[in-house]
């Protein structure tokens, strides 16, 4: 091969980082090996001695990876018979790189995506304990909710930053179970039709903590779904912390002034002394470029593959690895910055205290005296009208007017919008404990289910 096909084709300056799991799934090979006659008692506990050196030179350092050498898989492989002898070229007995790599890079993909899901549920802790710090009962701190980002309704702040937590959960979630799916192994597949040995897939899979063994060799060596399942729960994962990002930008901004961030999680500017830019937030925001990018570009380079393994599949890691990467830096960096910063109270309850927000509970006072909705639309509207055109306050007007009166004014006064917000999941006190409640317990269930996962 010449030195140029070699640097085009090598994979190992980026799927080195698989070496763990292509150590453990040869260990289980070679486990399996012995344990069905293939090769000997004496080859298999060599073939573990080499390995545990090995494993202990990659992780201090000294081992020597070779571009010549193609893969994380060869280099190990070729280490293995240096140190090995015989019983290290035993080893490639009834397997291919084809199962092996599929073998490995499902390992990795479980693992990280279990660290992944445990970033999202640190986040919606510290999403939680804003929320707690914010409160959820009555004279908790409450702001404006807006609809096409125009002030529509008050909301209380534990409710809005909960609304993103209940969005990580569903993450939390669709990870748990791209994982489950992913959870099967592919070793004893071999290249693409298994093998004429006594080999044992079931052994293998059990050992390696899979739910199970392939069925199908083919569909087995050529199946990337829980690559582009992986890379779809990132990007969908990275569009929920876009949205957060964005609103954090505006947060921030002395326009709106609702929030104030640490030193350590925002940057100054090289020109310009005064500023404090929520850089975080904005990567975050433009990061899901990104995952998307990754996303679309492995979906692309699967579409045209016929079974069953093509070397198009080494295009599988590089996205995977960025992807998992950038999302956990993300993850952490969002949660210290949200952490670390600080709300302005008497700002988001200002803005909250905007009278024409009351405008609802004006019309659906009137629906409680026997007026049909619409009706009462049309006289709340006239007299919003009314003080925008006079400049007189709604309270006011609503006090001054026979329709309205003493009592509908009341509903007018600061705060007195948001304890308004009384229906089951909405925005106020009251229904502001149970949804605490509840969220405990989704979070308690995700703590759960990430616990058995780190675990395997
Ligand atoms: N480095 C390859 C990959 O990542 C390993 C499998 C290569 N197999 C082969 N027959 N060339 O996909």
């Amino acid at each position: 091969m010449s030195e140029l096909v070699q640097r085009y084709t090598a994979s190992v300056l980026f799927d080195k980082r698989l070496w763990q799991a292509d150590i453990t799934a040869s260990l289980a090979h070679a486990e399996m090996l012995s344990h069905q006659g293939i090769i000997s008692k004496e080859d298999h506990s060599a073939i573990a001695q080499g390995m545990a050196q090995i494993w202990t030179e990659i992780e201090n350092g000294s081992f020597e990876w070779k571009l010549a050498l193609e893969d994380v898989h060869l280099n190990i492989e070729a280490r293995l018979t240096q140190l090995a002898g015989d019983a290290g070229k035993r080893l490639h007995t009834g397997r291919s790189r084809n199962d092996q790599v599929a073998t490995a890079l499902r390992l990795w993909t479980r693992r990280e995506l279990t660290l992944v899901a445990g970033r999202v549920l640190d986040l919606i802790d510290v999403l939680v304990a804003s929320a707690d710090a914010a409160g959820w009962g009555k004279g908790s701190i409450y702001m404006p909710g807006y609809t096409h980002l125009q002030r529509a309704q008050p909301v209380q702040l534990s409710h809005h930053l909960a609304a993103h937590a209940w969005s990580l959960l569903r993450d939390t979630d669709r990870i748990f179970s791209a994982i489950d799916r992913g959870n099967i192994s592919p070793l004893g597949a071999g290249a693409l039709a298994g093998s004429s040995l006594p080999i044992d897939p079931s052994l293998t899979a059990k050992e390696m903590g899979f739910r199970a063994a392939f069925v199908n060799s083919l569909d087995a060596v050529s199946d990337r779904d829980f690559v582009a399942e992986a890379l779809f729960n990132i990007a969908l994962l990275g569009v929920h912390l876009s949205r957060l990002g964005e609103e954090w930008v505006l947060w921030t901004t002395e326009e709106f002034g609702f929030a104030k961030l640490d030193d350590a999680y925002s940057t100054g500017s090289s020109m310009l002394p005064q500023k404090k830019n929520a850089d975080i937030a904005e990567l975050a925001r433009g990061k899901s470029g990104r995952f998307i990018g990754n996303l679309t570009g492995l979906l692309t380079t699967l579409k045209g593959l016929p079974l069953a393994y093509n070397r198009d599949l080494q295009e599988d890691k590089e996205p995977l690895f960025d992807s998992v990467n950038q999302v956990k830096l993300a993850l952490s960096a969002l949660s210290g910055m949200i952490s670390t910063a600080t709300f302005n109270k008497d700002r988001m309850q200002l803005a909250a205290d905007d009278q024409l927000m009351a405008a609802t509970d004006l019309a659906e006072w009137m629906v409680r005296k026997g007026i049909p909705f619409r009706q009462a639309h049309a006289h709340v509207g006239e007299l919003v009208q009314q003080s925008i055109k006079t400049g007189k306050l709604l309270h006011d007007l609503a006090l001054a007017s026979e329709l309205f009166g003493k009592f509908a004014a009341e509903l007018i006064a600061p705060g007195v919008g948001v304890s308004m917000r009384t229906s089951p999941g909405g925005a106020g006190p009251v229904p502001g404990e149970v949804q605490r409640q509840q969220l405990e317990l989704a979070i308690e269930v995700a703590r759960g289910e990430w616990e058995d996962l780190l675990a395997i």
